[in-house]
């Protein structure tokens, strides 16, 4: 998730960006930089690392040196009248390397032009490819500079950066927030927003934007929230609200009494609240240019040799915990879409029982830090065996990213929280991606199948807001009622037992209650001896073709007297007569449906231990990043 801040105002922009962007530092980035206007020309600094990489190539003066040259940077004489305009980014990479040309900000051609952006441009190809053969040269691998060129090229007609910027706005797909600069309109910014984040700040004779309100909350308190398809002019004395076909809109002012703390939170409580509710952007940036072509899925990126997956006999999905279980799901959508067969294993049980792996096999391995101990030693013993190696994980240049073959990534931003949740359903969409591109690759689906599970996949995102707008007060309250147990049962058959795992680890790390997870047809040799009229029993019954076994386990849960929670299907009403609590998550393709039914069981999770006073974010004994073995 990258950050981004913008300043027009009386004072020296250069200290309110880096301050501003330390203040984004939380939402985790790999390189930096900032541009300011000063004297009719935009100066520009950008690092690799942290931001105090980038405090150190401003301080020595780079600031100004000409971004088209190669090598070391060229000190310029510090303007005389210090810049009170600029952006600044915190970069967190998604297309291209971490390297300095590639961190934002970005310009044109004639370097009049800057831009920081956050998200992803879908059609950037196709633009890119336009503005290269109108005389635009590149300097980057990202997606995000062609709204440089874009926005530099509509200016040559529209005149103004506040029309170019609508113009360009116009034509980008994709999910994004940016903010440009012209060395021509000094003095004014302009951002536009379509789904990720952007904030205005409003001062006395001065204006901010930030992602995030902690951006600029040391100077205002006083914001106005750009929604999406909105442009926004910002200039010293004010700020303008546009759509993007020049119709001026209103927007009041909110006056926000957050604290840092909360600020950083988004105004949630919680971080893993946050980023529950971050999951629909989280899941659309994992999905939304590898299914962009509409009729298939495109993988390039994760730069493994297709003609391998073509002929691979056998997948071996290796990872721990919350990952253990995304890798479940994926086993299950490989087997039935591409019928390749797929073996699971824990990654610190599989690497010492001497495994035995080959050439025409694939092992996955899922780990959302990239740096679990025993997922990497086991993915480096499978490659010591001859295997091919695919990471899946969510940070860039992580040890795993390193180490294997091929990286396909999560796109799910920084995960502050203990407990996985958007990093979890991120790594089931991109199992989802990597089973149907096996399917097309070995032809084991009809192409329309293909082309209509990919239509599911791009509307996941809008069925995640859906649902957590709809579910979140009733689960609380369902939450709330159950805090006081102390054993929860959990069951699901197929995909239902990977969400029915994932919904109790979830439940016992961060309330400390013991739970158990079954499949339901395994319950009877057991577990069943649990169960007496206290025990809450929470069943994953959404449509599936074993859905009527499932109802059976169900039935065999009621007649010793449990209470039964079930997840079930919009529209089926198979359950109400079965089930004390019924709740309903959006229908969508039976296997896609995993995705969708975990987040009540997260929600529920985290009710039951806030209504238990606990500190989610940190639980006892956890740590985020697991690097012991
Ligand atoms: C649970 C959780 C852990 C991790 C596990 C693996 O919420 O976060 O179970 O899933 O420690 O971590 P990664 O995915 O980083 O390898």
């Amino acid at each position: 998730m990258c950050g981004i801040v913008g300043y027009v105002g009386q004072r020296p922009a250069q200290e309110i960006l880096l301050a501003g962007l330390e203040k984004l530092e939380y939402r985790g980035y790999d390189s930096a930089g900032v541009s300011v206007l000063t004297g009719g020309e935009i100066a520009s600094v950008r690092a690799v690392g942290n931001l105090s990489k980038l405090r150190e190539a401003v301080e020595q003066g780079s600031i100004g040196s000409d971004p088209h040259e190669t090598g070391p940077p060229v000190a310029v004489a510090v303007a005389e009248e210090p810049a009170t305009s600029g952006i600044g980014h915190t970069r967190w990479a998604t297309h291209g390397r971490v390297t300095e040309s590639n961190a934002h900000p970005h310009f044109d051609t004639n370097d009049r032009v800057h831009v920081v952006v956050n998200g992803i441009v879908e059609n950037y190809l196709s633009l890119k490819q336009r503005m290269t053969d109108m005389g635009a040269d590149y300097t980057s691998e990202t997606d995000a500079e062609v709204i440089a060129h874009l926005i530099s090229h509509h200016m040559a007609s529209a005149g103004s950066l506040t029309e170019a910027v609508c113009a360009a706005y116009n034509e980008l797909e994709g999910h994004y927030a940016f903010v440009a600069m012209s060395a021509d309109e000094p003095g004014m910014l302009v951002g536009a927003r379509k789904e990720c984040p952007l904030i205005v700040g409003r001062g006395d004779g001065e204006q901010f934007l930030g992602s995030a309100v902690p951006a600029f909350l040391a100077h205002t308190r006083d914001v106005q929230f750009i929604e999406n398809g909105e442009v926004v002019v910002l200039r010293p004395g004010g700020v303008q609200f546009l759509r993007p076909d020049g119709t001026p809109l209103e927007r009041e002012i909110t006056h926000v009494d957050w604290d840092e703390a909360t600020a950083e939170k988004g105004g949630y409580e919680t971080f893993m609240l946050k980023e529950i509710h971050e999951q629909a952007d989280a899941v659309a940036e994992t999905i939304v240019d590898r299914t962009a072509r509409g009729t298939g899925i495109d993988l390039a990126e994760a730069a493994l040799d297709e003609s391998l997956l073509q002929n691979i006999d056998r997948i071996l999905i290796l990872a721990a915990g919350t990952s253990f279980h995304a890798g479940l799901i994926g086993r299950y959508a490989i087997e039935e879409w591409a019928r390749i067969p797929v073996e699971m294993d824990i990654a610190s049980e599989w690497r010492y029982r001497n495994p035995i792996v080959s050439e025409r096999e694939l092992v996955i391995g899922i780990t959302q830090s990239g740096e679990t101990a025993d997922t990497l030693a086991a993915m480096r013993l499978a490659q010591e065996r001859g295997a091919k190696v695919l990471a899946c994980t969510n940070v860039v240049g992580s040890q795993a990213t390193r180490d294997a073959d091929g990286v396909l990534y999560t796109r799910a931003g920084l995960e502050v929280s203990v407990a996985a949740t958007k990093t979890f359903v991120c790594q089931v969409a991109a199992m989802y991606l990597l089973a149907l591109r096996l399917a097309e690759l070995r032809g084991t689906m009809e192409p329309a199948r293909i082309t209509e599970l990919v239509s599911e996949i791009q509307h996941l995102p809008n069925r995640i807001t859906e649902l957590i707008d709809r579910l979140d007060a009733p689960v609380k309250a369902a939450a709330e009622r159950h805090a006081d147990s102390n054993f929860y049962l959990y069951l699901g058959r197929h995909v239902g037992r990977a969400v029915a795992l994932e919904g109790a680890l979830k439940l016992k790390e961060i309330s400390y209650i013991a739970t158990d997870a079954y499949a339901g047809g395994e319950m009877k040799h057991g577990p069943i001896a649990l169960l007496d009229e206290s025990t809450p029993v929470v069943c994953v019954a959404t449509d599936m073709p074993i859905l009527d076994k499932m109802i059976s386990n169900i039935q065999e849960v009621r007649a010793r007297g449990a209470h039964v929670i079930a997840i079930a299907t919009e529209g089926d009403d198979r359950l109400e007569p079965v089930a004390e609590e019924v709740i309903y998550v959006p229908r969508t393709d039976w296997m896609l449906q995993a995705l969708l039914a975990v987040i009540p069981l997260q929600l529920f999770a985290y009710h039951v231990a806030r209504k238990r006073g606990l500190n989610v974010d940190q639980p006892r004994n956890l740590a985020k990043t697991v690097t012991v073995e």
